[in-house]
This record gives structure tokens, C-alpha cells and sequence, in this order.
């Protein structure tokens, strides 16, 4: 079997070598071919554009946003046009889920099956193959993919129909930003309150009111080192998908929003590239 990857990113790269690694007949395209270099010297091969996928069973996406994966997708160059019929897409990227089901649509009416699989996990889970996939589609797709999901994750949860895990990945993406941000404030409120950031990290961190995924943020927040694993523009953004799919389901949802606006003026101040976990610097600056 012949499988695409398009989008070799912070995640889409650590996916792709682990799919290599396992043996994998693997197919690449990335809009920056720069970040293709080292999987092409493994072995993969490259494809000098979207509508060349033409040979692929499977293709997976991994891109940043709704408008990278219309770029690469739609028109006279997307891969819609050019897959074999029957093939399978399987998008995941995080997206709104009414973007998601337009999708499903567009691939319906050019024969091509389709599977949103948005991931949980950030490059650490991506580059160890420890990822945990939602699924939303056809089963049948899902048992598919089951053995390519194994390879780059460690479980796979099925949601239901094409939408749902885009709705679900929203939820968990909206916890995460919502307490990436409160922690963040606490521990600068606490520090302007003249309590050392080390026992404030020591109390709160694997206490009852912390989630437990912050703790891989402290040595970041310590050392100030803010690399991406997750950058915050893409918080950001799915803060915004989170605000479209609230407008569209008609929830208010004030902490979302808010949150969100939080986001938007570190990114504004230049902390944008950085990892999530620099919203403390933002704060503190
Ligand atoms: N990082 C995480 O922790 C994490 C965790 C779970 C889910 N996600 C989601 O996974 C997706 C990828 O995130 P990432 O962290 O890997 O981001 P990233 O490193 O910024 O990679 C984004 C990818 O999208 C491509 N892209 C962006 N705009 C494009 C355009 N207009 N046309 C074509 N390609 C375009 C980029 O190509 P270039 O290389 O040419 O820029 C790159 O391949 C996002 O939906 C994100 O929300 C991320």
C-alpha cells in the first residue's frame, strides 16, 4: 500500500519518520521543501506537488490551519482533483468542525473517501509515536488505518461521524488553553505576592487543582526557554475555531473568549512562534 503525508511540521514531521521508520511506502509533500530533507534521505519519497499523488491509497494531511488545507486540497493543483478514485484522505489537522464536514463533502463528490483524525499529544508524543488519534468517519476506514494510527500513536478513539472528533479536539484544545493561561496567571500573580516561583511550582504542580499535563511546562516557564512543541498562534486559532463553533451551535461561552483575546495580544507583543506556555512570559511582561 502507497501512503501520502502532506505537512511536515512541528507534528507532521515526527508522524512521517515514525511511518517510515515502521517500513511504510511513504510519499511526501510540504510546502517548505527544506523540511523534507532528512525523510527524503531516509528513504521517502518526495512529490514536487499536491496534484501529484495520484499512486497513494491512503493520504494524510497534517496542517496548520482551514486555509492551508483548502490550499492544498482545492482547485486545478489540490490533491482532490488528482487522487485515484476511492482513495482515502485522512485529515489531522486541527479544525472547526463545519469546515471538517465542507470537506467530507468536497472528497464525497470527487469519489475520495474521507476520515478526520485531529490528534491529542504535542511534538514529544508525535516524535515517539505516542499520540492518541479521535476519529470521526466510516469504521471501516478507521480498521484501515488502524495499523499507520499504531504506529504514530498508542490509542485510537473512535467519536463518531465526520465532525465529532473535530468537536471533541476543540473541547480538549479549549481546557488546555483555558489552563495554560490560569496557571500561568497564578503563578505570576503569586510571584508579585512574594512567593518564589519555585514553591509555587512545588505546591501546585501535582496538587488537586493542576492538571497534570502542566508539569512538562515548567522548565519551560524556569529556564524561559519557549521553543514550540505547540506554538501559540495555533492556540490561538483554535480558540477562534472554538468562538465559530460556539456562534454556530449558539453557546456563549465567556472564558473561551476571553482566553482567546489573551492569546491574540501575546501574539500581538511577538510571542507568537513560541511555545503555548510563553503566555506566562506574556504576562509577566
Ligand atoms: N504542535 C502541537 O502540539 C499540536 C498538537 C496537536 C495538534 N496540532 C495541530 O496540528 C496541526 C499542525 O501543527 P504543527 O504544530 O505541526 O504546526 P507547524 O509546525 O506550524 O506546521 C504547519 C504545517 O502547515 C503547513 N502550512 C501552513 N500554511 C500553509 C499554506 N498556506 N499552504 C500549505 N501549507 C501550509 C506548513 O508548511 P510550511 O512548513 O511550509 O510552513 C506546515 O507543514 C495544526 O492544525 C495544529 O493545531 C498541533
Amino acid at each position: 500500500m502507497k501512503i501520502g503525508f502532506i505537512g511536515l511540521g512541528i507534528m507532521g514531521h515526527g508522524m512521517a519518520t515514525n511511518l517510515l521508520k515502521n517500513g511504510v511506502d511513504l510519499f511526501i509533500y510540504n510546502r517548505s521543501k527544506v523540511k523534507a530533507i532528512d525523510l527524503i534521505e531516509a528513504g521517502a519519497h518526495w512529490v514536487d506537488s499536491p496534484a501529484h499523488f495520484g499512486e497513494v491509497d491512503i493520504l494524510f494531511t497534517m496542517l496548520a490551519h482551514p486555509e492551508a488545507v483548502t490550499a492544498v486540497s482545492q482547485g486545478s493543483n489540490g490533491f482532490l482533483s488528482h487522487l485515484k478514485k476511492d482513495a482515502l484522505w485522512v485529515d489531522c489537522s486541527t479544525l472547526n468542525p463545519t469546515f471538517v464536514k465542507e470537506m467530507a463533502k468536497q472528497a464525497q463528490a470527487h469519489h475520495i473517501r474521507y476520515l478526520e483524525a485531529p490528534v491529542a499529544g504535542t511534538k514529544p508524543q508525535a516524535e515517539s509515536g505516542s499520540l492518541v488519534f479521535f476519529t470521526g468517519g466510516n469504521q471501516a476506514d478507521v480498521e484501515l488505518c488502524d495499523p499507520f494510527f499504531q504506529t504514530m500513536g498508542q490509542k485510537v478513539i473512535p467519536v463518531g461521524e465526520v465532525g465529532q472528533a473535530s468537536s471533541l479536539k476543540l473541547v480538549v484544545n479549549l481546557m488546555l488553553a483555558t489552563s495554560m493561561a490560569a496557571f500561568a496567571e497564578g503563578i505570576a500573580f503569586g510571584e508579585s505576592l512574594g512567593i518564589s516561583q519555585e514553591r509555587l511550582f512545588n505546591v501546585l504542580i501535582g496538587g488537586p487543582v493542576t492538571p497534570p499535563y502542566l508539569a512538562s511546562k515548567r522548565s519551560k516557564l524556569e529556564t524561559q526557554e519557549y521553543s514550540p512543541q505547540f506554538p501559540l498562534k495555533w492556540m490561538h486559532k483554535d480558540l477562534q475555531m472554538v468562538s465559530l463553533a460556539a456562534y454556530e451551535s449558539q453557546i456563549p461561552m465567556p472564558i473561551a473568549q476571553t482566553t482567546k483575546e489573551l492569546y491574540g495580544q501575546a501574539i500581538k507583543a511577538g510571542f507568537g512562534d513560541n511555545d503555548l506556555s510563553a503566555i506566562y512570559a506574556y504576562l509577566k511582561a
